[in-house]
């Protein structure tokens, strides 16, 4: 049965929930599920904009006949080729046979790479600033390169003000019955899927995020329309100052982030005890085991926080699995601006702390506290002090005490 969510007069969100995927991309836990969004404008021409993931063809398909009532579709634009958006292209194309698809042409090379059914004759191809007419509403198409795909483009709704944005300002978790970001308590209930979604899935592209929120910023845009997660009609510039942050890199507070790995809980302990005594000095620490927690969290945990802490165990003379995982996947994220301090552990050679040191250097600006700490299988009593001095180092660094 269909399932719409009025978006305005002429707009309807037509796409679909995923609540069983266990991994998004293969690669991102999503336990709250995930939305595919696409929306119909109803125009003197009818406009579906992008289509939906295979998982959730069946409501879309309902979605669109019933949205469209009697009408023909008129156009379909394709803002982004990735399958969660495209992998129902095909089918409603033979469906809908008569539908004209605006897209790019790097768009249109990937359409058939992916697909096999006739596209040329059926193609509008358009480009940075083409508008396209619809009636009363005029669309004006805006290129995304490597947003997160070199093909990405954005369209922009003048007449309403609609911005339809791709994957960007998009958020993990299926949407339960509400569409509008402000229905629900989004900063506290959300954002931190935000976050995640973002740095794992955009964040590599801070340089082409700024590109577009330029453009964005020309545009009076009161409706954001992701392709994934909430529709925003309101403080969309709070959710724009967010991703300006993200997308330099620049730290959303002062904290540090603990990131150990440890195989019989000596490495973990060392990091409990910094933990320690960074809060008692006030300093925010959050701590995650990489054996346990999902690297999407910590990764975007990496882009919350001002201050990293990595501390790992040696295994087979190099950086522990799982940390030796997060720190590439932080690395190929290309994080920057962070303050880093490390502690290695290893029974007879640890070596664990100059590895990771090694790979974060390939990030941009990040400067990787002097103050290390070193132990062989457990930390001892007289090590305490070397621990406080990381706390002290970590503290003057923020310029405290
Ligand atoms: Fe939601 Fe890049 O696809």
């Amino acid at each position: 049965m269909y399932c719409l969510k009025k978006i305005t007069d002429d707009l309807t969100w037509v796409g679909g929930n995923d609540r069983r995927l266990a991994m998004f991309e293969g690669v991102y836990s999503v336990p709250d599920g995930v939305s595919y969004n696409s929306y119909l404008l109803l125009d003197e021409k009818t406009v579906l904009f992008d289509t939906v993931d295979k998982a959730v063809s069946r409501v879309f398909f309902e979605n669109v006949t019933q949205a469209l009532g009697d009408r023909k579709l008129d156009y379909l634009v394709v803002h982004h080729m990735e399958p969660d958006h495209s992998f129902t292209l095909e089918e409603l194309v033979l469906r809908y046979p008569d539908v004209k698809i605006i897209c790019n042409a790097k768009i249109l090379t990937m359409i058939k790479q992916f697909f096999d059914f006739d596209i040329d004759s059926r193609v509008l191809v358009v480009k940075e600033g083409d508008i396209v007419s619809t009636g009363k509403h005029e669309l004006t198409f805006f290129m995304a390169p490597m947003v997160h795909w070199p093909e990405v483009m954005m369209s922009y709704d003048k007449t309403d003000g609609i911005l339809f944005s791709a994957d960007a300002f998009g958020c993990f978790g299926a949407l339960n019955g509400a569409i509008f970001a402000d229905e629900v308590d989004f900063e506290h209930n959300y954002m931190q899927e935000a976050r995640r979604y973002y740095a794992n899935i955009i964040g590599k592209y801070g340089q082409q995020v700024q590109a577009v929120l330029k453009k964005i910023s020309a545009q009076d845009v009161r409706l954001l329309c992701p392709l994934h997660g909430f529709v925003w009609r309101k403080d969309i510039e709070k959710y724009v100052e967010k991703y300006e942050r993200w997308s330099t890199y620049t730290p959303e507070e002062e904290g540090v982030m603990i990131a150990y790995a440890s195989v019989y809980g000596n490495t973990e302990n060392t990091a409990e005890i910094l933990a320690s005594r960074l809060w008692d000095k006030g300093i925010k620490t959050v701590m995650f085991d990489v054996s346990v927690a999902h690297t999407s969290d910590i990764v975007a945990a990496a882009f919350r926080y001002s201050h990293l802490v990595f501390a790992s165990t040696t295994y087979n003379n190099g950086m522990f699995i799982s940390m030796e995982a997060l720190i590439f996947d932080i690395v190929n994220h290309n994080l920057q601006n962070r303050t880093v301090a490390v502690i290695e552990n290893g029974s007879w050679a640890p070596v664990s702390g100059k590895l990771i040191c090694a790979e974060l250097e390939k990030c941009k600006n990040m400067t990787i506290l002097e103050q290390k700490v070193s132990i062989k299988s457990t930390l001892k009593k007289d090590q305490l002090a070397e621990i406080n001095a990381m706390a002290d180092a970590i503290a003057q660094s923020m310029g405290r005490q």
